[in-house]
């Protein structure tokens, strides 16, 4: 089973949660998580870990500061990171993510990360229900796909 590293952004605690309820089938499958606030996040958390879940949100249609600041920090320290590592993502949003999608798609490319099927789009008004996309998601990326 995969030792599964789950940063997330939060301003209001859905993405938090989103981002626990991951880490839950991670458990839930035999696997091993760790979640942490992306700005606490840096290069060590992902040593023997062979998968990552980002939980973002999306303010002003865009990428948000800070996961976009801990991809910054983190491209000096690229090489210490598995470059085959499995990189799944979700989305909290409430309008169209093309942008923060093709923002993750260029993070996977940049890093040489496998991306994990498609990113898990959640909305915050449908809060259960992302929640169990995301405990399923959690479940798979713990068995590795
Ligand atoms: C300052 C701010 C700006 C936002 N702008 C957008 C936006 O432009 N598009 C969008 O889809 N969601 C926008 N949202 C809504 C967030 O997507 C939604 O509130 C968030 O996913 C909830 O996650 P959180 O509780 O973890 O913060 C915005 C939220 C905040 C706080």
């Amino acid at each position: 089973m995969n030792k599964v590293l789950i940063s997330y952004q939060s301003f209001t605690g859905s993405c938090k949660a989103l981002a626990e309820a991951a880490a839950k089938g991670v458990s839930e499958a035999g696997g091993q998580a760790e979640v942490k606030n992306v700005a606490e996040t840096s290069s060590a958390d992902f040593a023997g870990r062979q998968a990552f879940i980002l939980v973002t949100t999306q303010p002003f249609q865009s990428l948000a500061g800070e996961t976009k600041t801990f991809f910054e920090r983190l491209w000096g320290q690229r090489e210490k990171i598995e470059s085959g590592l499995q990189f799944a993502a979700v989305i909290c949003h409430v309008n169209d993510a093309a942008s923060t999608e093709a923002n993750l798609d260029m993070f996977a490319k940049y890093f040489g990360w496998k991306k994990f099927g498609s990113w898990v789009e959640v909305s915050p008004k449908e809060a259960e229900a992302g929640k169990e996309a995301v405990r399923k998601l959690g479940i798979a990326v713990a068995q590795g796909g």
